[in-house]
């Protein structure tokens, strides 16, 4: 059975045309003029895209002594409802865990998603294991992205040393390394300091990870990664501190990308100063949000492209599971929502107020990233061959996003009230329609798990410059007699 989409306007990251689109067997067989198939979808008026990939989601997560809400589940039916066709998530092995080991729970989660998947690797702790695994990961597993957190120290947070071996182990792979860049050991005196002095509500999370301590971890991440020869992908970058360190190495040839969150560009730190505790503690998240000239920053950045995705770290926690941290910031479990919100409001506080162009916004959202995770043009595009991944995407559609009516299965939305205008009309995953003009039609189980290899672009390029720069011994002929 054949699915045609008529009447629409093809936009990709660097194209905007009017053409037909004809999927069969989940793939885009043909793209041009007048052309039919068994199943019609209209897209008058609206814009063809590729679906969006958000890089950094945590579904199902085990984090601060609970899991994530959001499974593969109800995540990635959040994604499609949102336009989103492909979610990677973090395995994340506990201390002493092998690799393999974590990436097996990560399989059996996963085989209710409704969308395809990939993972990264998390490096949460370093020893013989891990360097030998490692290997495996990337050669066997498709998995070219490994994730090290400089924060959470005592759980998650790895050391200098250990962040240094991992990323020459990962230079030697061909994959590329990933940082959450705050610097654990000052987070956690200043949080200490702020209980000690009675700031124990969340905004007291606000205080204990000022801009100061992104900015430090992302210069440190980012010297370390070039010293190692590894290209360097800085999550959820929130402040301008961070975006500068990553706006530098880039300039100066460095291979860095940095991904800011909606929640960042979008929402700002008074979210924390709210009278209503449970108001606050839900938009608890690391980093947290910044104020208008962090947002600004992040914004120019998407624009002159020294940023690169647009992702949500959708980590989903309910109101109860926040109170665990009632009378201690610090137990506030750290996490936001918005697969289902991130393409609405993207384009709602981007394309529609001109600040992205929507070939910027189908790059921001989709493209950038399949290039960067070795995955384009099967996702990403929209061209013969590649995977029909799809949003017809209806720019006069409006919503007021309210957690009564969402796909994710907490009780609130941090962007609960605001108004959206661009929607999807449909969204196609691998082919099969799993919305259709505002209804569900998610299949569980449906999504695959989509294998990354390694050695992309980027890797071979910053490997043959470091190759010809390296320490060479200088050629003498003659050695002088040393000493008297
Ligand atoms: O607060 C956050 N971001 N929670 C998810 C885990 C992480 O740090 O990405
Ligand atoms: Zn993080
Ligand atoms: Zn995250
Ligand atoms: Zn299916």
């Amino acid at each position: 059975m054949t699915t045609v989409i008529k009447n629409g306007t093809i936009v990709t990251h660097d194209l905007t045309y009017k053409a037909d689109v004809l999927i069969d067997g989940g793939k885009i067989v043909e793209i041009g003029e007048t052309l039919s198939g068994d199943e019609t979808l209209d897209a008058t008026g609206c814009y063809v895209m590729p679906g969006g990939i958000d890089p950094h989601t945590h579904l199902e997560m085990p984090f601060m002594g609970t899991y994530s809400t959001d499974d593969f589940e109800s995540g990635t039916r959040a994604a499609l409802a949102g336009g989103t066709t492909m979610v990677v998530d973090f395995a994340l092995p506990s201390p002493g865990q092998g690799l393999l080991d974590a990436i097996q729970m990560w399989d059996n989660k996963s085989t209710r998603a409704n969308c395809d998947y990939s993972f990264h690797m998390a490096v949460t702790w370093w020893g013989e294991q891990v360097f030998d695994e490692m290997k495996t990961v990337v050669e066997d597993k498709g998995i070219n992205t490994f994730k090290h957190f400089m924060a959470y120290k005592g759980a998650l947070m790895v050391q200098d040393d250990e962040m240094y071996a991992s990323f020459q182990r990962l230079a030697e792979l061909g994959a590329i390394a990933m940082v959450h860049a705050e610097n654990g050991d000052v987070v956690a005196d200043l949080s200490a300091r702020l209980l000690r002095e009675g700031n124990t509500g969340p905004e007291g999370h606000a205080y204990s990870r000022p801009p100061q301590v992104e900015g430090e971890a992302t210069n440190r991440a980012i010297m370390i990664a070039d010293m190692a020869g590894v290209p360097l992908y800085v999550v959820h970058t929130s402040c301008e501190e961070s975006h500068e360190a990553i706006r530098r190495a880039r300039q100066q040839g460095k291979r860095v990308w940095g991904e800011p969150l909606i929640q960042h560009l979008t929402l700002d730190e008074s979210e924390y100063f709210n009278h209503d505790w449970d108001h606050a503690a839900r938009r608890v998240m690391s980093p947290p949000f910044r104020n208008r000239q962090h947002q600004d920053s992040l914004w120019a950045g998407l624009q002159s492209g020294s940023l690169s995705v647009v992702a949500t770290d959708h980590c989903a926690f309910t109101t109860e599971q926040k109170r665990t941290g009632i009378g201690d910031f610090t137990k506030i479990p750290n996490g936001t929502g918005g697969l289902e919100d991130r393409m609405p409001m993207l384009w709602t506080h981007g394309v529609r107020t001109g600040r992205l162009t929507p070939n910027e916004f189908v790059a921001v959202t989709s493209t950038n990233i399949a290039k960067i995770l070795n995955c384009y043009p099967r996702k990403g595009a929209i061209r013969e061959g590649s995977d029909a991944d799809i949003v017809v995407w209806d720019p006069g559609k409006s919503k007021t996003i309210s957690a009564s009516s969402q796909q994710s299965a907490i009780d609130y939305n941090v962007f609960e009230g605001k108004e959206v205008t661009g929607l999807p009309r449909f969204t196609l995953t691998r082919g099969k329609v799993a919305v259709h003009d505002g209804e569900i039609r998610t299949e569980e189980g449906h999504g695959q798990f989509v294998k990354r290899p390694p050695k992309g672009e980027i890797n071979k390029a910053l490997s043959s410059w470091k190759e010809m720069t390296a320490p060479r011994p200088v050629e003498r002929s003659g050695i002088p007699a040393s000493g008297v």
